[in-house]
C-alpha cells in the first residue's frame, strides 16, 4: 500500500527518511530549495556532494542528511524549461522515477519531493505536478511499492497545481 499526501511549507524543516533536492548537474549546490537543504545539512552534504563526480539531468543521487531532520537526501536534476517539448517532459519523469527507485533500494518508505524544475529552470508548474502525481503514481502502482510519499509546495499557487492532480 502507498499514500500520497500535498501540504505547503520548508522542505528542510520535515521529518522524513528522505527528502529530495531540485540540484544542479555539478551537485554543488545553488539557491532555492538547494541552497536550503545545504544551509540545514551543513557544510559535510556539500562534500559527499562534490565526491560524486555530478549527476546527468534526470538521474539521481544519495547522501546521508547530515544536521537535516531527514536521514538521506536523493538528489536529482530537473530539466531546464526552453519550450514546450516531449524530452523535458520524459527528462521530469527520469527524476521522479529514478528517485523513487533509490528509495526503494534503500528501504526507505517515506519521502518527501519538492517542485523539481518550476524554480530557476523555469518548467510550467501545472505540466511538472501532472508530471509529478503521475509518474509517481504510476511507479508505486506498477511496482507494487509501500510508501507514503508527500510532495511538499513552498508557496499557494504550487499547492492549487498539485491539489488539481488529486
Ligand atoms: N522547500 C520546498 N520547496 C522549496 C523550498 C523549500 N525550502 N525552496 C524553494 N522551493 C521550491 C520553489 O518554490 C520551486 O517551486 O522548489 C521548487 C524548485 O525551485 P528551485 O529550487 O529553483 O529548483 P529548480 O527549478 O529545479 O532549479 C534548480 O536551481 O538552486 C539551483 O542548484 C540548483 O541549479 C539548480 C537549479
Amino acid at each position: 500500500m502507498y499514500s500520497i499526501q500535498i501540504l505547503q511549507g520548508d522542505i528542510t524543516r520535515l521529518e522524513f527518511d528522505a527528502i529530495v533536492n531540485a540540484a544542479n548537474e555539478r551537485l554543488n549546490g545553488g539557491d532555492g530549495v538547494d541552497g536550503a537543504i545545504h544551509l540545514a545539512a551543513g557544510p559535510g552534504l556539500l562534500q559527499e556532494c562534490l565526491a560524486l563526480g555530478g549527476c546527468p539531468t534526470g538521474e539521481a543521487r544519495l547522501t546521508k542528511g547530515y544536521s537535516l531532520k531527514a536521514k538521506y537526501v536523493i538528489h536529482t536534476v530537473g530539466p531546464v524549461w526552453f519550450e514546450e517539448s516531449d524530452h523535458e517532459s520524459r527528462l521530469l519523469e527520469n527524476c521522479y522515477r529514478n528517485s523513487l527507485q533509490l528509495a526503494v533500494e534503500h528501504d526507505i518508505r517515506t519521502i518527501a519531493f519538492p517542485a523539481i524544475s518550476t524554480g530557476a529552470y523555469g518548467f510550467p508548474p501545472g505540466p511538472a505536478a501532472r508530471i509529478a502525481m503521475g509518474t509517481t503514481r504510476e511507479f508505486l502502482e506498477s511496482g507494487n511499492h509501500s510508501m507514503e510519499v508527500t510532495f511538499v509546495c513552498f508557496d499557494e499557487g504550487s499547492l492549487r497545481h498539485y491539489e488539481a492532480q488529486i
